[in-house]
């Protein structure tokens, strides 16, 4: 912080009465859903930062970058974090960094395996660098990866598995690491939705290469738009920080690089192809406190969702992604299923939700497959995905914020009681 104490108390003060005057309004307009997907998880102490960056001049990638990438990789029990403008910048550059054109990890056209139910940007990631995707059908119990199709999909030229712990529910570890051991795969993670979640006490994005977190607004923690690379290589990270800026050098270690052998200015050296994908440091003031934060966040995402299972787990027509003993979900939303018994549709009961002021959502895109982009690409259409149909009809998911109160969980569950007594 370079602003002095007297200026943050007094720019304290007038943020307060801000966010007052702003939440008046807020509530004098009418508001369309009572139970929003997300709520602003962000308040006196990021704006305050973020000022402090603006006031200073240091807008650019720069030390809050830094800074916060440290104590990521801290929090992640990991040794270095890559923060990027988004989730899915994190994603392409994980999958840049396989087919990497200065250190390959893969070569062009090798397989990687990938659900076929995630946010689709985890896909166009491996498809833009050059990976032959295989889709993986998902296991509507989990939302996860069907572990038996996973083993059926592979071949000698699959090289990769790109996961994801969809709704922060980690996927089965030792029996996916057990197939990676056994089939010689590299393993990159999806962790967009999944910040804090555990496998037998291993946080996940530590059981591979690299793994990606995104902190758009309603994710676990926020940069307002925002990702993050975490791994436990240095020589990946340096590879990582190459790609998000240029190809250039810049922010890594440049006598890796024999610069002086090349007739060129050695503040302009480009070592290799890449992007644009840098952060701002006024996004990074926001995680340095989102991040101090998050514990409680999440320890309060899990008793809000607790509560929530535990009258859905009562019920005959509708149910909640299982966890394995050996996980700790770190969940991201309140996603449910509708059984195919069940006398409703997932449109009757979402449309009612929707009356009643309750914001629903698919679970993310479904299956991809049965998308327009489909159309364009012959990955998509090389099999069939029972187990993603199932939950590309019968999912929907509500939204989970630590700043709902036990009361609107209460009212929630009245709600949803109101449509099932019909039944
Ligand atoms: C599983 C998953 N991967 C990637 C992303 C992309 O993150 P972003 O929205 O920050 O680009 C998301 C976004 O919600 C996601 O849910």
């Amino acid at each position: 912080m370079t602003l002095n104490n007297e200026s943050t108390r007094k720019l304290t003060g007038a943020i307060e009465l801000l966010l007052e005057s702003s939440s008046r309004i807020n509530e004098a307009k009418p508001r369309r859903y009572w139970y929003p997907l997300s709520l602003a998880s962000y308040g006196v102490e990021e704006i305050v930062e973020a000022l402090d960056s603006l006031c200073s001049f240091r807008t650019t990638m720069w030390e809050k970058t830094l800074q916060f990438e440290r104590q990521f990789a801290s929090y992640q029990d990991c040794s270095d974090g890559v923060m990027v403008n988004s989730g899915s910048s994190a994603d392409l550059l994980l999958c840049f960094l396989l087919t990497n054109p200065y250190h390959p990890l893969l070569s062009n056209g090798d397989e990687i395996l990938i659900p076929v139910v995630t946010w689709p940007t985890q896909i166009w990631s491996a498809m833009m660098a050059g990976l032959k995707v295989r889709f993986v059908d998902v296991d509507p119990k989990t939302l996860n990866i069907d572990i038996d199709d996973l083993e059926k999909k592979i071949t000698p030229a699959t090289k990769a598995i790109f996961l994801v712990h969809l709704m922060g529910n980690p996927c089965d570890m030792d029996r996916i690491m057990a197939i990676a051991k056994a089939h010689n795969l590299l393993i990159i993670e999806d962790c967009c939705e999944a910040l804090g979640a555990e496998w037998d006490g291993i946080k996940v994005g530590n059981f591979g290469v690299a793994a990606s977190y995104s902190f758009f607004f309603s994710h676990h923690m926020t940069t307002m738009e925002g990702g993050m690379i975490a791994c436990s290589n240095q020589e990946v990270a340096e590879q990582l920080k190459i790609l998000r800026a240029h190809g250039w050098v810049r922010n890594v270690d440049p006598t890796n690089y024999d610069l002086n052998n090349y007739d060129i200015d050695s503040r302009y050296a480009f070592v290799n192809w890449g992007f644009n994908v840098r952060p701002t440091d006024v996004q990074a003031s926001f995680g340095l406190h989102q991040l101090q934060k998050l514990p409680q966040f999440n320890q309060r995402r899990i008793e809000l969702a607790n509560k929530f299972f535990k009258f859905i787990d009562a019920e005959l027509y509708l149910s909640r992604p299982k966890s394995s003993p050996k996980a700790s979900p770190s969940w991201f939303a309140l996603p449910l299923l509708v059984s195919l018994d069940a006398p409703f549709s997932r449109k009757e009961i979402t449309n009612y939700l929707e009356l009643k002021g309750v914001e629903t959502r698919p679970i993310v895109a479904g299956n991809i497959a049965k998308h327009p982009v489909a159309k364009i690409f012959a990955e998509f259409n090389e099999d069939t995905y029972v187990g993603a149909d199932i939950v590309h009809q019968q999912g929907f998911y509500l939204g989970l914020s630590p700043f709902h109160s036990d009361e609107d969980i209460v009212k929630l569950i009245d709600c949803i009681q109101g449509f099932l007594k019909r039944y």
